[in-house]
């Protein structure tokens, strides 16, 4: 799949954040899709199972929107809420029946009959991926779901399933405060296997900014300044530009909920930084230089 070159994630957008009425996720979509970005990150939980409906009336109120965009959510977790009042405690389920009743109540709330992307949200250590392949086999044979993939899977979860049913994506956390898949074998797994990883998190849910007094925030803050006066750029596209310079591919997965920012991210493309300049940003975060 084909995705813009960053995708704007859809978590905050209702009732865990910014909590858009129906008009300003029509107005918030459109100015996204005039910036180029036309990826959707949605899962069945967020908001506590509301966000996916709240986008879906957007949608509603223009319908040559759909054909625009492409609409990625994920499923497996169960959340305790009122939402859901059969949920005792917070679990997951990766059966074949919940991954297919799920992705009905996401077609229904997004008003749409085809899901582009569809992952498994968390692996679970009950998931046989037997059970799993044949709901995406199913799902895919309709026509529901056009993709599929897993987030935050392991290199061995991600073998086991993609061997049985071929897998496009891994969503995954990644970002200039959150290195591990480069060192755990998850992107080295992306790019032997030409699957996209999609990091979550890309700027660190702003905890950067947040924790600006702390010494590892105020090293990358620091280091991130210089290359920003180098290349005219915010510390921001700095960030995402160190991501989107790696060779596996990386797709940022953005949380903002500001249009300002999503452009600037899309504008970090055009940023080259040198090898050196990318391990001094690396550096800055680890505290020391590479062995
Ligand atoms: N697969 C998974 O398990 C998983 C897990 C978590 C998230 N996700 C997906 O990834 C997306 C992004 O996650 P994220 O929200 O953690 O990503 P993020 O892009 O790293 O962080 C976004 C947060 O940082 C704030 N921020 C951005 N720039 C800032 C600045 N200059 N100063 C202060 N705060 C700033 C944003 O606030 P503003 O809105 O004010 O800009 C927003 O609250 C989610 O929307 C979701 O779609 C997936």
């Amino acid at each position: 799949m084909k995705s813009s070159t960053v995708i704007a994630g859809c978590m905050n957008w209702g009732q865990w954040g910014a909590k858009f009425s129906t008009q300003q996720y029509l107005s918030h979509i459109k100015k996204n899709l005039e910036a180029s970005v036309y990826t959707f990150d949605h899962a069945d939980i967020y908001g506590h199972y509301t966000t996916e409906e709240e986008f879906g009336n957007a949608l509603k109120l223009d319908s040559s929107l759909r054909s625009k965009m492409q609409i990625i959510t994920k499923c497996g977790i169960c959340m305790v809420t009122p939402h859901r009042p059969l949920h005792q405690i917070k679990s997951y389920n990766t059966s074949k029946t919940h991954i297919l009743s799920s992705v009905e109540q996401s077609l229904s709330n997004f008003h749409t009959d085809y899901i582009d992307l569809l992952l498994i949200h968390r692996p679970d250590p009950l998931m046989d991926p037997y059970e799993i392949a044949e709901a995406f086999m199913v799902l895919k044979q309709s026509g529901k779901v056009k993709h599929v993939g897993g987030s935050n899977f392991t290199t061995s979860q991600f073998e086991m399933l993609h061997h049985l049913f071929p897998l496009e994506v891994n969503q995954i956390e990644l970002s200039i405060i959150h290195t591990k898949p480069f060192y755990d074998g998850v992107t080295d797994q992306c790019m032997q296997k030409k699957v996209i990883p999609q990091a979550w998190s890309p700027i660190g849910a702003g905890k950067i900014h947040l924790d600006a007094e702390d010494e590892r925030s105020r090293r990358i803050i620091s280091m991130a300044k210089i290359l920003g006066e180098k290349y005219s750029a915010s510390f921001d596209q700095v960030l995402i530009a160190w991501l989107l310079q790696h060779p596996s591919g990386i797709v940022p997965v953005m949380g903002t909920t500001k249009i300002e920012r999503m452009q600037a991210a899309m504008e970090a493309n055009s940023i080259e930084m040198t090898h050196e300049e990318w391990h001094m940003l690396l550096s800055a975060s680890n505290g020391f230089d590479v062995p």
